[in-house]
């Protein structure tokens, strides 16, 4: 069996902050940031937490899915930004949706690829347990652990949450994964510690992200053992246009189902790809019965490669 995504939900702060503003208190402009990177504006919590986002995706792609919350059997969390070291986001929103008691409700952390590997452990649960339906959720508020006087990283990132419901389906399950453990590329100490922040040296990480890329694409196709002809959408995390641009090069012919939506939120880590993933949905790029191969790739350094139906 595989999985299969049923429905979709995204949910963003209401504050939303241009590179033009940036620039008004950082030695920044328009032209270095989009250049590089494709981002023209990123969302920054003001009120929101990463929970209030992470409840309000969830609540969302629960109601698209017109699925009922007792008929969900597990909710995992990937997120680095959780507002309390403890307890998790996951049993907030098993809360705040009035989720059944014996919902399975965790967290997982592994950083940008967080999402693919809440997605292979929510198939762990609808397999081995016989669960009907998991809330797979990427929420982070990575502004809190952003330095807002570095122009080399606090222009990178936004805040945000995605979620998506997912069942099993008839097709094999394929999914890939990768580790390096490096701590020096991109880090940041524990939240609540002195000096939680985000470190990265941008040269190494964009080296890392293109080959990283490029692997879990070829490697999870071959895993897969079809061509990527087969795939309809390729959902890459979005850390930067030109990562994605520089691998759909390799790809002729596939340019077109690759997605960026990176130029209004920034890298939102975890979220980025079931924010992607819901405005596919919205815009009905994503149809009933299509095959999508999601990749992830960030800190430790980790990628993963997964194959999902909807
Ligand atoms: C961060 C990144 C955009 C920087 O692009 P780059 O072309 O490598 O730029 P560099 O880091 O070499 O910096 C070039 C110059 O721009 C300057 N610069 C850095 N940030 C700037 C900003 N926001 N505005 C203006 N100038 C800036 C640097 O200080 C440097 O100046 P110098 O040459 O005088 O020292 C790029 O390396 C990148 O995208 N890396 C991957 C990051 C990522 O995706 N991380 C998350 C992975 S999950």
């Amino acid at each position: 069996m595989g999985i299969k995504i049923v429905s979709a939900g995204k949910a963003l702060p209401s504050y939303s902050m241009s590179n033009e503003q940036m620039s008004a208190f950082l030695d920044t402009d328009d032209e270095w940031i989009y250049s590089r990177t494709g981002i023209k504006s990123r969302y920054i919590c003001r009120e929101e937490t990463c929970v209030s986002l992470a409840c309000r995706a969830a609540d969302r792609a629960l109601q698209n899915a017109g699925v009922k919350p007792e008929d969900i059997g597990a909710v995992i969390v990937a997120t680095t930004t959780n507002d309390y070291a403890f307890p998790s986001v996951a049993c907030m929103i098993q809360a705040d949706l009035g989720l059944p008691e014996e919902t399975v409700a965790f967290d997982i952390s592994a950083a940008c690829s967080g999402f693919i590997f809440a997605l292979g452990t929510a198939y762990g649960y609808l397999k081995n347990n016989d669960l009907k339906y998991a809330l797979v959720v990427g929420a982070e508020k990575l502004s809190r652990i952003l330095d807002h006087t570095d122009r080399s990283t606090c222009v990178l990132f936004g805040d945000g949450a995605g979620a998506v419901v997912i069942s099993k389906d008839d097709h094999k399950h394929v999914h890939k994964s990768w580790s390096r453990g490096n701590r020096e590329a991109l880090n940041c100490k524990g939240i609540g510690t002195d000096g939680a922040r985000l470190n990265m040296n941008g040269r190494d990480v964009f080296r890392f992200a293109t080959s990283a890329l490029r692997q879990a694409i070829d490697e999870t196709l071959k895993a897969d053992g079809e061509d990527i002809s087969l795939i309809d959408a390729i959902v890459c995390h979005q850390a930067n246009a030109r990562i994605i641009e520089n691998v759909m090069k390799k790809y002729p012919g596939m340019e077109s189902r690759f997605f960026i939506n990176i130029e209004q939120y920034g890298n939102t880590s975890s979220a980025s790809i079931p924010i992607a993933i819901e405005e596919m949905m919205q815009s009905k790029r994503i149809t009933a019965g299509m095959k999508l191969l999601c990749v992830g790739f960030g800190a430790g350094l980790t990628w993963s490669g997964l194959i999902v139906r909807t």
